[in-house]
């Protein structure tokens, strides 16, 4: 199906199934530990044998030798396999890294050898055995020093998020240099992990040259093409599940080395082999979210319009990686006559950077919403007032397109009510509770949308039951049940009737999850190839298809009614198809807006930040099901808060890696971070957007936060801190007198 006119009214107008807040249907499956994860595939794999993988001990050079004889010899081991085994190996488009290194060593942790033994505790010791002889080159791990010398930059677009090293409008020089009001502040954000719970994990078993694959990915085809371009195979001699992921967060994007270990290491042994990467691996081995330091410069009339402004963002990566898109946001958000975005690329012997949670905008937004609320005290203005005052329906760079739907200002006045920003003074560090300061902050929430073909199967059995087949994954964020609920809906059945299958290889490629695109496409998706199955059933009827009716388990057409099991009573109908996209996403900007609202308390004494209270509203096309939105939604917020006050990646600048690698020195929120959390959803539906008119709401939910933490902190503490996470020691000489 091409989406390339504006949806009309449908099927999923009628809002039975769809738009309840159903329970996860997967949930019984999570909560009694059946559903199967990457590492768990018991049932289906007899026997496997256990990898381990041996990470670089530099972060650049050369492996001058490697001595495996004692791990060869050691108890249980079965094979050893290293770059020098295994011949040339291809390099897959998503990696920027080699995923099995050696003899050239790019960063610390990269996979050097996998080990495979009988059990985890033999291949583990066995690793621990591997001697490898390395000669050490110099690099450069220091951001801020290589960005002096580091080139400008576009972005990639693999992702969506593509960008031209430097955007201009009007003279933004010229603009600045005449404002009345201006600001020019930089901004930093440090490198982050993205902490998922579940480690990368694969089992991998041959028959013959035939390889199956479970793992932990998001994106299905995108990992399947990259492992048989790493192993120059065929992708169709390739089987690749990923049915139940426990987080992702851009961090399983791609193909990593879990997979091509347990590849490599099960050709080796003759056996399936099943490897995770541990806990202190996975920091320094797979991909992070580059630092950046980031320029904005604003320049406004006496009255608060915005007349000039600039963004420029720099990161760092390994050679031929890509810049983190932390301008993405500034070229749409606010008017302004004259503009100016650009980005610069510094090459760093640093793991690999990639995709995380809302790359571009979640870095980019924690900048420039501090420098909206700095610019609104230059201005004497509320910052909701400064923010709306400057908001605008057309896209800022490009006046002819408008935006399909953007509620921004609506969202910040719905916000201001219900958190009862009112009450805020306006003068920072003046209000007291007890011990602590009290502060509250805002921020505007915005992520573009991202179209993405997506295809999908929906048989109608004899039985009655409806199955849909696609391989989208859920990643945590409910695909199961908006997709259960998207054919429900379609058919005229109950959830109780579907069943949703995802997440493998032999299924319809689908949009996968990524870049808070998987609901809306997924579903789209889904809707396609069930206006199949309906034109089937109607087929097989007698009907007229374009007047059939779907509901409450039977099919309608002029006086004739037929229940719907009954239609496939003669066998199994299917119907296959994808959703596809015209130009509606050039014509129109396609974005989601929101506000972000937060309470801390600062203890006057110690400096430390608490949290007391959030408040999301988000305008984001029509909300599929508002209680995994929700989910989604307060998830975000809750990274929001760790990149404001304690997720940081400490580089080691001397050898060259990311010294807190686990879970206890890498710090996300936990329960007691996060008190109370309320999120808001704005009616909207965005007919230019699918036929499902939804967005997105995952990353939505994250783009501000950071920033709305931090105008809370300076709110509450009068100390304006630029550089996150906004930890205690960079506050604490500068609080107000407290004897
Ligand atoms: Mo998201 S960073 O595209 O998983």
């Amino acid at each position: 199906m091409k989406f390339d006119i504006p949806a009309g009214s449908n099927p999923i107008d009628r809002m039975t199934v769809v738009g309840k807040p159903l329970n996860r249907v997967d949930g019984p499956a999570k909560t009694t530990g059946t559903a199967t994860y990457a590492y768990e595939h018991h049932r289906e794999v007899a026997n496997p044998a256990y990898g381990f993988a041996v990470g670089a001990a530099i972060a650049k050079g050369r492996i001058r030798s490697m001595n495996l004889t004692k791990a060869k010899a050691a108890s249980g081991v079965l094979t050893v396999v290293t770059a020098g085994d295994v011949g040339k190996l291809g390099k897959g488009k998503f990696n920027t890294v080699k995923l099995l290194g050696g003899p050239d060593v790019d960063h610390y942790h990269q996979a050097i050898a996998v080990v495979v033994a009988e059990t985890f505790e033999q291949a583990r010791a066995a690793a621990a055995l591997v001697r490898v002889d390395y000669a050490r080159a110099e690099g450069q791990f220091d951001l801020a020093d290589a960005l002096k010398t580091a080139p400008l930059k576009g972005g990639s677009s693999d992702e969506g998020s593509g960008a031209s090293p430097v955007e201009r409008v009007g003279d933004f020089e010229q603009a600045f240099a005449a404002a009345p009001v201006t600001l020019d502040a930089e901004y930093t954000t440090p490198d982050h992990s993205h902490a998922m719970m579940e480690p990368f994990a694969s089992i991998a078993e041959w028959k013959g040259d035939e390889l199956t694959l479970w793992t932990s990915n998001q994106m299905i085809d995108w990992g399947r093409t990259d492992l048989a371009t790493t192993l120059g195979m065929p992708k169709e001699k390739i089987r690749f599940m990923s049915p139940y992921v426990g987080g992702g967060f851009g961090g399983k994007l791609f193909l990593r080395a879990d997979a091509v270990l347990a590849a490599l290491g099960a050709k080796a042994a003759g056996r399936p082999v099943k490897l995770a990467l541990t806990r202190p691996m996975i920091a320094n081995n797979t991909t992070h979210r580059p630092a950046t330091r980031q320029r904005i410069r604003i320049g406004a009339s006496r009255d608060g319009v915005i007349t000039a402004i600039a963004h420029e963002s720099g990161s760092g990566d390994q050679p031929d990686g890509q810049p983190e898109t932390a301008v993405n946001q500034t070229k749409l958000l606010y008017a302004g006559a004259n503009r100016m975005v650009s980005m610069r690329l510094a090459v760093l012997d640093l793991p690999e950077g990639n995709a995380m949670r809302a790359p571009g905008e979640a870095p980019g937004m924690m900048a420039l919403e501090i420098a909206m609320d700095e610019m609104a005290e230059k201005l004497g203005m509320d910052p909701i007032e400064f923010r709306a005052k400057n908001d605008t329906q057309v896209d800022p760079q490009d006046t002819t397109h408008r935006f399909s739907q953007r509620q921004l200002v609506r969202c910040l006045i719905e916000g201001a009510q219900r958190f009862g920003w009112s009450r805020r003074n306006g003068t920072p560090a003046q209000v007291r509770d007890g011990r602590w300061l009290v502060g509250m902050g805002m921020a505007s929430a915005f992520r573009n949308h991202m179209n993405m073909p997506s295809g999908a199967r929906v048989r109608l059995g004899p039985d009655g039951l409806v199955t849909v087949e696609t391989d989208m994954t859920d990643i945590g964020t409910g695909s199961y049940t908006i997709i259960a609920q998207t054919a429900a809906e379609m058919m005229g059945l109950p959830t109780e009737r579907v069943a949703v299958r995802l997440g493998d290889s032999a299924f319809p490629v689908s949009a996968g999850s990524g870049g808070q695109f998987g609901a809306a496409n997924a579903t789209a998706g889904v809707y396609a190839a069930c206006v199949k199955l309906r034109e089937a059933v109607a087929n097989r009827l007698g009907f007229n298809s374009a007047d059939a009716t779907f509901a409450d388990g039977v099919v309608r057409s002029g006086n004739r009614s037929v229940d719907l099991q009954d239609a496939a009573s003669g066998g199994e109908l299917v119907g296959e198809d994808k959703i596809e996209f015209g130009s509606l996403d050039k014509t129109y900007k396609l974005a989601t807006f929101g506000a972000h609202f937060v309470e801390v308390g600062v203890d006057a004494y110690t400096g430390v930040t608490r949290v007391r209270r959030m408040l999301a509203v988000c305008a984001a096309g029509r909300i599929i099901n508002p209680k995994s939105a929700r989910s989604q939604v307060i998830g975000a917020m809750t990274m929001g808060v760790g990149s404001a006050l304690m997720e940081e990646l400490a580089v080691d600048k001397r050898y060259g890696f990311f010294v807190n690698h686990d879970l206890a020195t890498y710090e996300v929120p936990v329960h007691a971070d996060i008190p109370h959390q309320e999120v808001v959803f704005l009616d909207e539906v965005d007919d230019k957007a699918n036929p499902m008119k939804a967005k997105g709401v995952g990353e939505l939910g994250l783009c501000g936060v950071g920033a709305a933490v931090a105008n809370a902190v300076y709110n509450a503490t009068g100390v304006r801190v630029r550089d996150y996470p906004l930890t205690l020691d960079k506050h604490l000489d500068q609080l107000p007198a407290v004897a």
